[in-house]
């Protein structure tokens, strides 16, 4: 093993000082969140007496109203969560396969991927679960009714709110790429009369459903008029969602994940998100490691996390799903004895191609054809209230505006998850993620996801919370976040804001965004025999951590995405 080793590294993470500007500070809570209403619908909420999970579920459904490229109720997503008194939870309201999906539902008669076909139309969405996922949350961990969280979004959707620019701008994007999605266009786009920013943009069908939810709970969405029509209207574009599939929908509690990484606990999500255990994983990997004389995004830097990177996406693509499906040796891929043997290989001075990473030995991956990148989306945010209570919440509609399906009547999209799945096993999806059997269409099965809800804990207590959207992107962002704090002791907004990199093992190269490698640096990786690949930024982060300085909570929305943060 060529690496060199230490003892551990210890940083002292009283460096988690707030930046020059930290984004917001608060004694007793804060709320960070990509749009202004949802950190003001959280606010609203925590202040009428609200604990984190309260917050949470205000911010959620405002998120619904106030961001419909990845805020839903016809999609999923994940929320973690961490009680003061000690207990801490994963909720997995992960959308589901339909009862009559199949393995091959994507592919041509000839066992080919058809393009598109899960991305686009009905037979993409997968059973939504975020009604269920949230419902759960409040009776279990919240403390104030589903009449009054729900208020914030209600009263959003039917006043309407100023579009901003970057909002009007998707709703552009959206008009030419919906084209046959009538009721899509007709919402979000009026027809093609585009709005412009600064338009007012109120939701009246949107209001009807989250009214009928406030009323009835789970029932007003999973069964009676709003089932009925999204029902419809997934039958209208092609999908195979039924009635039964509604009602059957559970939402799951599991157990978090958790690592150690130099002295901090990480807990973060299970399967069926991959982020939790990657994380990990990948952390375990990195720590035997000596950061003291390597420079932040030097060569040497980017090598090493590059090749970490590369060793745990090879064994996701193999060994992560849906565990209610299959068998996930879990505790070997969380454990630092394996993270030491996937580095065995690993040389300072030389490459190792993706070619030659095997997940676990499975040779039959070498060679993977890879098809192109689309933009991501899904959205983070993190709560934090006078308690100590948080909340790490990642949700989605998997794609912009998931499916490009929107419920006839009731105003909201519907994701476009089931791309998600492998739907060829050994073939990447739209994110060039690879894929194999454990990750297979089945009906009722949850699709493997890279959602990384994440706290990290300092005796016990919350430290920082933290998440990102961006597809394959999310787990290498929060793992750059982390190491940020611990590695370089950089301020949280420091760290949130800093660009970023990734390798996902296939395609083998490293994408960075703007700012992220410099020339000589790029030089002397692509000598290496690194291909680099430069894109537009990505990974909203939106972060909080204890400020020890005034006792309070200092919040860090991400800079290079519109994102805000609010405190009390
Ligand atoms: N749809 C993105 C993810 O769950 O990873």
């Amino acid at each position: 093993m060529k690496f060199i080793q230490s003892v551990i590294f210890v940083m002292v993470l009283a460096n988690i000082l707030p930046a020059a500007q930290p984004g917001v500070y608060g004694n007793n809570g804060v709320v960070v969140a990509h749009t202004q209403q949802a950190c003001d619908a959280g606010i609203e909420i925590l202040q009428a007496g609200g604990n984190a999970v309260d917050a949470a579920v205000a911010v959620s459904y405002a998120l619904a109203v106030s961001h419909p490229q990845a805020g839903n109720i016809g999609g999923g997503g994940f929320m973690l969560i961490q009680m003061a008194d000690g207990q801490s939870v994963a909720i997995d309201f992960r959308e589901m396969a339909p009862g009559n999906a199949t393995r091959d539902m994507f592919l041509d008669d000839s066992g080919k991927v058809v393009p598109g076909k899960s991305v686009k139309g009905g037979l993409a969405v997968g059973v939504p679960g975020t009604v269920a996922g949230l419902q759960l949350a409040l009776d279990k961990y919240g403390s104030l009714s589903r009449q009054k969280v729900m208020k914030p979004a209600i009263r959003i959707a039917q006043r309407g709110f100023e579009i901003p620019y970057h909002l009007a701008y998707s709703f552009g994007w959206l008009n030419q790429s919906a084209a046959g999605f009538d009721e899509t266009r007709r919402i979000f786009c009026r027809n093609g009369e585009l709005y412009m920013p600064g338009d007012l943009f109120k939701q009246p069908d949107l209001a009807k459903t989250l009214k009928l939810i406030q009323k009835h709970g789970n029932v007003g969405f999973y069964s009676g008029e709003v089932a009925e029509a999204l029902v419809k209207s997934n039958l209208k574009y092609g999908g195979k969602i039924s009635l039964k599939d509604l009602e059957n929908y559970k939402p799951v509690i599991r157990k978090p994940v958790t690592g150690n990484y130099r002295g901090f606990e990480i807990l973060s999500m299970p399967p069926p998100s991959s982020g939790g255990i990657a994380l990990i994983s990948m952390l375990n990997m990195l720590e035997p490691m000596r950061f003291d004389s390597i420079g932040w995004h030097s060569a040497q830097h980017i090598q090493l996390l590059a090749e970490v990177e590369k060793r745990a996406y090879a064994d996701r693509s193999v060994w992560l799903a849906d565990p209610d499906y299959f068998d996930i040796p879990q505790e070997k891929l969380l454990s630092k004895a394996y993270a030491y043997y996937r580095m065995a290989d690993y040389d300072s001075l030389t490459i190792t191609p993706s070619d030659s990473i095997y997940p676990l030995n499975d040779k039959d991956l070498a060679k993977i054809q890879v098809l192109g990148h689309e933009s991501e989306e899904t959205t983070h945010f993190s709560v934090v209230d006078r308690w100590g209570n948080a909340v790490s919440m990642t949700t989605t509609l998997n794609w912009s505006f998931g499916s490009y399906v929107t419920v006839e009547g009731f105003g909201f999209l519907l994701n476009n998850e089931m791309d998600d799945f492998s739907s060829k096993p050994g073939e990447p999806n739209s994110f060039g993620l690879i894929g194999n059997d454990a990750n297979a269409i089945e009906p009722g099965k949850r699709m493997l996801s890279s959602m990384t809800p994440t706290i990290v804990m300092k005796d016990g207590k919350v430290l920082v919370v933290l998440g990102a959207p961006g597809g394959s992107t999310i787990i290498t962002t929060v793992l750059q976040v982390i190491s940020n704090l611990v590695d370089f002791g950089m301020p949280l907004q420091d760290a949130v804001n800093a660009p970023r990199f990734h390798h996902q093992w296939q395609p083998d190269m490293i994408q960075f965004g703007p700012r992220a490698i410099s020339k000589d640096t790029a030089n002397l990786l692509q000598q290496m025999g690194y291909q680099l690949s430069e894109r537009s930024a990505y990974g909203e982060v939106n972060a909080i951590s204890r400020d020890r300085v005034f006792g309070g909570w200092v919040g860090a929305p991400d800079y290079r995405i519109t994102s805000h943060g609010k405190a009390y």
